[in-house]
């Protein structure tokens, strides 16, 4: 690609971009929300139409019209908000466009069904291929439009953020199909937010600031804070390893205790503690109970056993308007199923929180939305043309920083937070754990679910991590370590840790 240029009126998305990849390599496109990742990746697959430069494919120019042109050309694509059709199954998804014909120019279904069933396994995706692609987890969904993009056997395979949505051992076994493809010689394009893929998967990568392409570096040559320097044109600010956690805890109110809570079948028996002005993590693999857990505190759904005690009182909410009554917050990381209102403004969308709190309609003024919206689309640099635009209007991170703002914004007691900063780049990540920590250090109590480790040693002050719906382990302070976590995610309870040291010395 050379000399990009795209301009959404006076957004300019990508201006004089270029990016080259050649057979067998993998090359990452790094830059900050809104830098114009996405866009490249889209006028690739024909979905967006440059204003300006020239694609050459073999030194040779093309035309890139339409999804058909691209695949025409050999370009697949896995993309950041999938391209699967939620009403349809997973097997005709995949088929879509590319259906094996019989001999009669007909759909031959029953080879197509080995096909793909062969894919599936392949990418240890364990649904059945009739079923609908809306009733699947985010994740196996992410995992689909992988699997899709790899059926057409594409000669450049566009990856847009594809394990944002997956947790550390699905994202071992599409890197394990990437260096398979790799060997064959297929070109790959991987967009991501997680610096460390970037150093074990990618040779190379394109970094980009601001719409242009500021850097073309060989990973084994650079240091994350180089990239992040790149990115941000400035140097990255060390993380403040937080105050002393024994602050928290004693003598702090209790906010939340939960006690004994169990939700067939995917909590068993769970236990949590959230103090006042603390910071609490949810670690653990995926489909340990986490988001189930996150549920039933709001009110989601109702655990059948246990207690739930919110500031000193035992509490049944019968849904999430009751939590929200209550003072309690949620930000989740799903935007698009549980978090945004794509077709209402930015605007609508931060207020939307103030909302559903009631009582203010009667003085609700436009300007009253905008100022507040304003505010805090500021307070977040959150990268918009105009609040009065569309929130699918964003990029995918500034439309997480825009539920995040929301949220914050009214200031809840207790806030709960699930996987929040889902395609968030570094920078406004720290950014956000930074407001996160000064809330807390104003009186709120957060408890943070996240898929990534990293975010958690980072932000909480403690960790609980769940394995088979129970605790397997809660670090603070010099217990939280890496591999303490790891322990824990993986089952090794401390006890067994013990015993197990305790056998091999006798
Ligand atoms: N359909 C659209 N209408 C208006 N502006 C758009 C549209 N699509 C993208 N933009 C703008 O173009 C810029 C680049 O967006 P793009 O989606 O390429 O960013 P990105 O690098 O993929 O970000 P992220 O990491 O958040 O996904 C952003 O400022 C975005 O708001
Ligand atoms: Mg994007």
């Amino acid at each position: 690609m050379r000399d990009i240029d795209k301009r959404y009126d006076a957004v300019v998305a990508c201006k004089s971009a270029s990016l080259q990849v050649q057979p067998g390599e993998i090359r990452a496109l790094l830059g900050s929300n809104g830098s114009g990742k996405s866009t490249m990746v889209k006028i690739l697959a024909g979905t967006v139409k440059p204003n300006g430069g020239e694609i050459l494919m073999d030194g040779a120019p093309v035309t890139i019209n339409s999804g058909l042109d691209a695949r025409n050309l050999g370009i697949a694509t896995a993309f950041q908000d999938l391209s699967l059709i939620p009403t349809m199954t997973v097997l005709d998804n995949i088929l879509l466009g590319v259906e094996p014909k019989g001999k009669w120019g007909t759909v031959d279904r029953a080879k197509a069904g080995s096909e793909v069933e062969a894919l599936l396994e392949r990418f240890h995706i364990n649904c059945d291929p009739e079923a609908y692609v809306q009733t699947l987890m985010p994740s196996m969904q992410s995992l689909v439009e992988v699997a899709k993009a790899v059926y057409q056997k594409p000669r450049l395979l566009l990856l847009d953020e594809v394990t944002a949505a997956l947790h550390r051992d699905e994202v071992q076994l599409i890197f394990g199909v990437l260096r398979e493809l790799k060997a064959e010689g297929t070109a790959i394009i991987y967009v991501t937010h997680r610096m460390n893929e970037i150093f074990q998967i990618c040779d190379t990568a394109t970094i980009m600031r601001s719409g242009e392409t500021v850097a073309h570096v060989n990973t084994s040559e650079v240091t994350l804070d180089e990239i992040v320097y790149y990115m941000t044109g400035q140097r990255p600010e060390a993380v403040s390893p937080h105050e002393a956690e024994a602050a928290h805890g004693d003598g702090a109110d209790l906010v939340l205790d939960v006690e004994h809570i169990a939700l067939f079948p995917k909590v068993r028996d769970i236990s949590l503690k959230a103090y006042q002005g603390e910071i609490v993590g949810i670690g653990g693999l995926e489909g340990q109970g986490q988001p189930e857990f996150i549920r039933a505190v709001l009110g989601l759904t109702r655990p059948d056993d246990g207690r739930i005690i919110y500031r000193g009182e035992e509490v049944h909410f019968h849904s999430p308007a009751d939590a929200v009554m209550a003072n309690i917050g949620f930000i989740s990381g799903e935007r698009n199923r549980e978090a945004m209102f794509p077709d209402r403004s930015v605007g609508e969308n931060v207020f939307a929180g103030r909302a559903a709190k009631g009582g203010l309609f009667r003085f609700l003024t436009d300007r009253k939305v905008r100022d507040f919206a304003q505010a805090a689309v500021d307070k977040y640099s959150i990268v918009v043309g105009s609040i009065r635009n569309p929130a699918s209007s964003l990029s995918g991170g500034n439309q997480q920083k825009l539920v995040i703002a929301r949220w914050i914004a009214m200031n809840p007691t207790l806030l709960l937070l699930d996987d929040p900063t889902k395609g968030v780049d570094i920078h406004s990540r720290r950014d956000i754990h930074k407001i996160l920590r000064q809330s807390a250090d104003e009186g709120m109590t957060i408890i943070i679910s996240s898929s990534e480790n990293d975010e958690l040693l980072e932000i909480a002050d403690r960790v609980y991590l769940f394995y088979e719906g129970r605790v397997s382990g809660v670090l603070s302070g010099a217990s939280k370590t890496p591999e303490r976590l790891v322990a824990a995610m993986m089952g090794l309870t401390r006890e067994q840790n013990g015993a197990a040291k305790e056998t091999r010395q006798a």
